[in-house]
Formats: structure tokens, sequence, C-alpha cells
């Protein structure tokens, strides 16, 4: 086998203009860790964020610098202890957003502990399975552990129209919840075809003031409200959960007991038994929206968009026969 591989990096931090398709050493996976020959990936803000430099916590400073963080692939090498996945085994999952991450996945392998993945249903593509993984799990993280979701709640969704948000829809109707969203004017019908029973049209700067319901939880995937601003259309013992820290949210935590509210913050970690519960909803047809699939040579042009612009969805990375 050779023992090096492809893969798109940067040499410094700086223009996304700057990534090249590079040779590299190929990983080895270490204690509890598997080597995965990635089939796909997908992007998340994180990427463009990392690659300027504005962001340096979610990634280990290691230069080439090698981002991704979601995958779908299969089982190359196990390392030592990782037994309960085998060579030639489709999984998906997604590398830690700490500085332990040191390769992501727009490589053609890439190396991580096997509890950061879970098996890939049959009848999920490789593209739909890495662009589920980051968004589905945090969607998950944020509404049954930092907003203790049960059924029957309403629930209200910003930013819906991206990845997080459009992901989250599903995962709360899968929860048991009615769901609200909200987007701009232009995202609208995308959003009401993902299954909510309300659209509120942020371009409309009062569109909060015409919001009539309280909810239970409201997950701020834009983390662009704050609690304050939402205290009103939250249920007392309700949860406003953001996606991002600001000093917004630290004043939200302060003020959370005053409110008689609560206040959260989502950081994603990847867990087996939570990459097995998001499976088990693709499997079942949860929905990921993908804008569009990029080959890995075009994946640069792909991530400025992406921050530049953004994108209805995911935007999906194909590795495999992408160089
Ligand atoms: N803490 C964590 O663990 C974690 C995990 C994953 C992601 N994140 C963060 O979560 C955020 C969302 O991620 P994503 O993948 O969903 O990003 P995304 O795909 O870019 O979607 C964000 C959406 O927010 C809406 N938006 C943008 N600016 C806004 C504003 N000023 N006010 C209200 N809405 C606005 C946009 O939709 P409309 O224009 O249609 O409203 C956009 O589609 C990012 O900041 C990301 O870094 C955090």
């Amino acid at each position: 086998m050779a023992k090096t591989m492809r893969a798109l990096a940067a040499y410094a931090y700086g223009p996304i203009g700057n990534l090249r398709v590079v040779e590299l050493p190929l990983p080895e996976p270490g204690p509890g860790e598997v080597r995965v020959r990635v089939m796909a990936s997908a992007l998340n803000p994180s990427d463009g964020k990392t690659l300027l430099g504005k962001i340096k916590l979610l990634h280990a400073k290691v230069f080439p610098l090698v981002v991704g963080w979601d995958l779908s692939g299969v089982v190359d090498a196990v390392g030592p202890g990782a037994t309960d996945l085998r060579e030639g085994q489709e999984v998906f999952g997604f590398h830690a957003y700490s500085r332990t991450t040191k390769l992501g996945a727009l490589a053609e392998y890439t190396v991580l502990p096997a509890s950061q993945l879970a098996a890939k249903p049959g009848n999920v593509s490789h593209e739909s399975a890495a662009a589920a993984a980051t968004v589905g799990i945090t969607a998950l993280q944020a509404l049954r552990d930092c907003g203790r979701m049960t059924t029957g709640q309403e629930v209200l969704i910003t930013g819906a129209s991206g990845g997080v948000g459009s992901v989250a829809i599903g995962v709360a109707r899968r929860l048991g919840g009615v769901v609200d969203a909200v987007s701009t004017s232009a995202n609208v019908d995308f959003v009401r075809g993902l299954g909510v029973r309300a659209t509120f049209d942020r371009s409309d700067k009062a569109w909060l003031a015409r919001v009539e319901r309280q909810y239970s939880v409201v997950l701020d995937a834009a983390a662009a409200f704050g609690l304050l601003a939402m205290r009103k259309i939250l249920l007392p013992g309700g949860t406003y959960v953001s996606t991002l820290p600001s000093a917004g949210l630290v004043g939200g935590f302060l003020l959370a007991p005053l409110l008689r509210r609560r206040c959260k913050l989502v950081m994603v970690r990847p867990r087996r038994a939570d990459l097995e519960w998001l499976a088990q909803a693709l499997r079942k047809g949860l929905s990921v929206p993908i804008a569009r699939v990029f080959p890995i040579r075009e994946a640069a042009g792909a991530i400025e968009d992406f921050t530049t612009i953004g994108a209805r969805g995911k935007i999906a990375i194909r590795v495999d026969g992408g160089f």
C-alpha cells in the first residue's frame, strides 16, 4: 500500500484560495483509533473560520493544515484496542472540535477514535451521512440535552435554512416536537418544505413581535438573537440554546434565573451512542438537505463561497474519485 495520500491543505492561516492538493504521509491509527478511507466530507462554518485563523481552538495548530470535520467512508486499518470496528466497515462521524484534532477529513485517509464513528446505514449515501454528522449531533445535543426536549413540546428554530437548522427541524420532530422556524424571506418556502408548522420571516425586523406563542425550547442555530430578546416567546422554565459563545450569551447565563428561563450553549461532541441515534433516524428518512456536492478538487472554491454567501442546507464534498 502507498505510504502517502493526497489531501487538501493550507501551509499557513490566510486566504482560503491558498489551499492546495498535496502529498502527505499516510496516517497510522493509534490505540483506540481507526484509519478511514474517506469517501465524502461536508462543510461547516468552522472550516472557513479555521483556515482564516479566526478560531484556533477547534483544531490542532498543525501545518500543513487539513480541515473537514465531517466524514463518511470505509474503515481501512484498526489501531490497538479499537476492537468494535472492523476493516471494510462503512462508517460515518466527525472529528472532535478540539485541539486534539490534528488531521481533518479533506484527505484520502483520516484517523480518529473509533468512539467518534458509527456504522453508516446501507440506504444512505456517503455524501448524506457526512453532511448529517456534525449538524445532526449538534441538533440532537442542543434539543435533547441542553433543551431537555420531550414529546409534545413546541420548539422554535432560527437559522432554519442552514446546516444545523435544516436538520434540527427533522431531529426535533423525531423527538416528538412541533416545530416553527425562522429564516429570510428567500428561504421561507425551502424551510416550509422541511415540515414545519409555521415560518417567521426575519427579513421583517419586527418578526419577533409577531410571534404569539411561547415555546418550550428556542434553538438559536444562527446564534443571532439571545435570551433577552427571546424571553417573551419562551415558556417559564423553557430553554434558550445558542450555538456560539458571545458576550450576549454570558448576559443570558446571568439573567436566566431572574427571567425564570434557562440559557444554554451547545458544544457538540462526537459520541457513538448519539451517532447511532442519528444513523437510525437517517435510515428511517431524516431529511438532510444538500445544496450541492463538489469534488474535492473544487473544495477550496466551495469553502470560499460557503464562507461568504452561505448555502441552503449542506455542501457535501466527494473525496473518493474527486481529486
Ligand atoms: N457550538 C457547536 O457545537 C456548534 C456546532 C455546529 C455549528 N455551530 C455554529 O452554529 C452556527 C450555524 O451553523 P450552520 O452549519 O447551520 O451554519 P449555516 O449553514 O451557515 O447556517 C446559518 C443560517 O443562519 C441564518 N443567519 C445568518 N445570519 C443571520 C442573522 N444575522 N440573523 C439570523 N439568522 C441568520 C441563515 O439563514 P437565513 O438567512 O435563511 O435566516 C443561515 O442559513 C455557526 O455559527 C456554526 O459555527 C456550533
